[in-house]
């Protein structure tokens, strides 16, 4: 690993100083199985702090579509944020889309670079995936909410089958600093979700609109062009045979001819 590539370890005490009295609480694992799946373990006891799980490590990181999230060590940050909605809001994909944008936000103040959305949770960077997002909701006496967030910081050698497709922010960013801006750009978003004030900059941000799409509706693939967002971070796609939104799911750019 270059001297420029160097990541510093994660410390929960950091990143609360970081968050500068904002409420969070904040553990740190060396490895663990997925710190989604920790989030969800701890969900039934979490009390009104809302609880931040980061790992240097998962064995067995979670993405979307039931896929594993490659998660080596230091090499990245993964991280779940956990909280209960004050009101009975539990929409997925809006969470997701604020999430997107906390992210965008977050790596814009932290770097150089010029992050892009996917819709609906993926970021990236000159055309590749440098970070996904997967949100997950747990029912019990009260919704707990938890964004899972994987950032490759510093990965170098991805697995075969995203091996074309995966890449790294590769610059010299400080992981603790990246979770804390992301942490308090989620909270400030969380909290406007019901006005979605952050829509406008998920549009702005997204490397979607106008291209030429593929995706799955009912079973049947179909082609479009993605033509706007809504407001829940429903993408509209225009095909032949009129409107389509999805609200579910995943997209495929399809290649510039
Ligand atoms: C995706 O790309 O489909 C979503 C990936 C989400 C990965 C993050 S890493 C931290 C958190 N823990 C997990 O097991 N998954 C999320």
């Amino acid at each position: 690993m270059s001297e420029q590539n160097e990541v510093l370890k994660l410390n929960s005490q950091t990143i609360c100083d970081l968050l500068n009295g904002a409420p969070c609480e904040v553990e740190v694992f060396d490895i663990i199985d997925s710190t989604n799946l920790e989030a969800k373990r701890r969900a039934a006891s979490l009390n009104k702090s809302p609880k931040l799980i980061l790992a240097e490590q998962q064995t067995a990181g979670k993405g979307r579509m039931g896929r594993q999230f490659y998660s080596p060590r230091a090499t990245g940050l993964y991280m779940s944020y956990v909280y209960t909605p004050e009101t009975d809001f539990s929409d997925n994909v809006t969470v997701t889309a604020a999430a997107a944008v906390a992210v965008v936000r977050a790596i814009e103040r932290t770097t150089q670079l010029n992050p892009q959305i996917k819709w609906v949770n993926d970021i990236y960077i000159n055309g590749k995936k440098v970070c996904g997002i997967l949100t997950e909701a747990v029912t019990g006496q009260k919704t707990a909410i938890i964004v899972g967030i994987g950032i490759n910081i510093t990965t170098e050698h991805f697995p075969e089958e995203i091996v074309n497709t995966a890449d790294s922010l590769n610059t010299a960013v400080d992981r603790n600093r990246l979770a804390a801006e992301i942490v308090l750009e989620l909270q400030t978003l969380i909290k406007e979700l019901p006005n979605r004030t952050f829509i406008d900059d998920y549009r702005q941000k997204s490397c979607v609109l106008g291209r030429e799409v593929t995706f799955i509706k009912n079973g049947t693939e179909q082609n479009g062009t993605a033509c706007d967002i809504d407001l829940d971070g429903g993408l509209i796609i225009k095909t032949i045979d009129g409107t389509v939104t999805l609200n579910t799911g995943e997209i495929s750019l399809r290649l510039k001819r």
